[in-house]
């Protein structure tokens, strides 16, 4: 099964897409992640894209598009998709629908997180990972179990992104409205779209997703 989680930065699609990776053995495939990968490691890419990122704007399609087919690429035919953060602009869209015809998958589901633009900028700006595993915690909302250690790794480094400003937040919100909510209509005239309140709970959030995906 491959499905698109859509919407505006801290909707929480990273954090719903790690709990199907858990639950389900998907795959997520964040490009911002990526990116952020390909920025630490100074790959061309990376360096190319990290003006854009620290700006809040959005990376080439050409750049974002090549990402994902790679990422497919290596993955079992069996194992399903989570996209995250992607698509984010039309160009993204069509390029997905010939990335997944080309390699005989289908979409599923686009799941949209409905959610309140004001509180995201808490959400974000509060937000921050363990620097050894990549788990994901909150100043407000999910703590560490043991305060200055990560729960899942044990480690004690913590980062924040760069981009988690709100200065850059609220470009990266207007990005959303202007480019990629647009898309919405697109997977709506095929019947793809499913809502969910991106605002309730995270475990209820997680629970809305699971009834659209089934057992
Ligand atoms: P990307 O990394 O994709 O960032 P984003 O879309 O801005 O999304 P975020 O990761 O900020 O939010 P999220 O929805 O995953 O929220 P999270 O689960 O962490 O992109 C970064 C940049 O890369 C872009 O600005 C662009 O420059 C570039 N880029 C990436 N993809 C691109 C593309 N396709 N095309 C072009 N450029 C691209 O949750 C946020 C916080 O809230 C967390 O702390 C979490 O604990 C908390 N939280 C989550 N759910 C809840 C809840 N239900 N209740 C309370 N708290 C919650």
């Amino acid at each position: 099964m491959n499905i698109i989680l859509l919407g505006p930065p801290g909707a929480g699609k990273g954090t719903q897409a790690s709990i199907l990776v858990t639950e389900r053995g998907m795959v997520q495939l964040s490009t911002g992640d990526m990116l952020r990968a390909a920025v630490k490691a100074g790959t061309p890419i990376g360096v190319q894209a990290k003006a854009v990122m620290d700006a809040g704007g959005l990376v080439s399609d050409e750049i974002v598009s090549g990402l994902i087919g790679e990422k497919l690429d290596s993955m079992a035919a069996s194992e399903g998709a989570i996209f995250d953060g992607y698509p984010r602009t039309e160009a993204q869209a069509v390029s997905l629908d010939e990335i997944l015809a080309g390699r005989g998958r289908t979409l599923a589901h686009v799941i949209e997180l409905e959610v309140d633009e004001d509180a995201l900028v808490e959400r974000i700006t509060g937000r921050y990972t363990c620097a050894s595993c990549g788990e994901g915690y909150h100043d407000t909302f999910k703590q560490p179990k043991a305060a200055g250690t990560c729960d899942k790794c044990g480690s004690t480094e913590f980062k924040r992104r760069p981009d988690d400003n709100e200065e850059t937040v609220r470009t990266r919100m207007a990005e959303y409205r202007a480019k990629t909510a647009p898309i919405l209509p697109l997977y709506e005239a095929r019947g793809l779209v499913k809502r969910v309140d991106g605002m309730a709970d995270m475990g209820d959030v997680s629970a809305a997703i699971a009834k659209i995906l089934g057992s």
